[in-house]
């Protein structure tokens, strides 16, 4: 399969490599997109990844990016473009999420949570808002805490509460070339290496009593992709956890 194919949609995806970001590129993929796949760390899932999207007749390629580093950030886009020949779909997931509350968490983990998580998808968004032909669509990934105050992940909390107020803005200024969306996950996969058996006990108080699972998420981006009258939305994919 080569990677500019005429007629192909293009989609990159940050922090594809594993976990969310996985399904939602493989989802992305068997919907027919070629998939451009970006990575922090992880090589070798993203690898694997890759491989997995073009043994099922999927088009994919991984490009590496620190999203800490701006200028890198700016790179990214163009580099697709150079490799793919266009981009149509930029999928905002990569993100960091580290304790800190606001009279004693740190400034330099403030200020990466502010780059990773807010600075480069507006980076990506503005690049890709200049470089798209016809009609594009970004879709960020937030949290269904936004609604909330609390704060125990403050740096965190506050980057994804940006993030979905630049959704709304983007989708006015982008508009009516570029839709502009968002997906705010509830209980879907437990921290790093833990196990999963603490998002059981807190599913418990989910109004439809059980946890997610990274095919929801996948499922609402794909509802977004294909709705071509929805713009500046956030669907909250959380069994009803924002209500409460
Ligand atoms: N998991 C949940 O239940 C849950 C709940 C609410 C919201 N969310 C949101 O859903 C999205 C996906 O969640 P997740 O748990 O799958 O995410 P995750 O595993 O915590 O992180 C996703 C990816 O972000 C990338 N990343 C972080 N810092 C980076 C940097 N400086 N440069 C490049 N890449 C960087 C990492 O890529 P590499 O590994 O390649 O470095 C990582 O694999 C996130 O936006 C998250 O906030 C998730």
């Amino acid at each position: 399969m080569t990677l500019k194919s005429p007629g192909r949609k293009v989609a990159l995806v940050t922090g594809g490599a594993k976990r969310i970001g996985k399904e939602i590129s493989c989802a992305l993929a068997k919907a027919g997109y070629a998939i451009a796949l970006h990575y922090g760390r992880s090589r070798a899932q993203a690898q694997e990844t890759s491989r997995a999207i073009c043994k099922n007749g999927g088009a994919c390629m991984i490009f590496a990016c620190d999203l800490g580093q701006a200028r890198a950030v700016e790179e990214l886009i163009p580099r697709v473009i150079q490799e793919f020949g266009r981009i149509d779909t930029l999928i905002n997931n990569a993100s960091i999420f580290e304790k800190s509350n606001l009279a004693q968490g740190d400034f330099g983990l403030w200020e990466r949570h502010w780059a990773v998580n807010l600075s480069a998808p507006y980076i990506l968004m503005r690049s890709f808002a200049q470089r798209v032909v016809g009609q594009g669509s970004i879709i960020n990934i937030l949290d269904r805490h936004i609604v909330r105050n609390k704060t125990s992940y403050a740096a965190y909390l506050l980057s994804k509460k940006a993030l979905a107020e630049l959704t709304k803005m983007a989708a006015l200024e982008f508009a009516p070339r570029v839709r502009v969306n968002a997906v705010a996950p509830g209980l879907i996969l437990p921290l790093g290496s833990q196990k999963t058996d603490y998002l059981d006990r807190l599913a418990r108080h989910v109004p439809l009593r059980r946890k997610g699972n990274p095919a929801h998420i996948a499922h609402a981006v794909l509802f977004l992709l294909e709705n071509d009258y929805v713009t500046g939305q956030v669907i909250f994919e959380d069994g009803g956890e924002h209500l409460i």
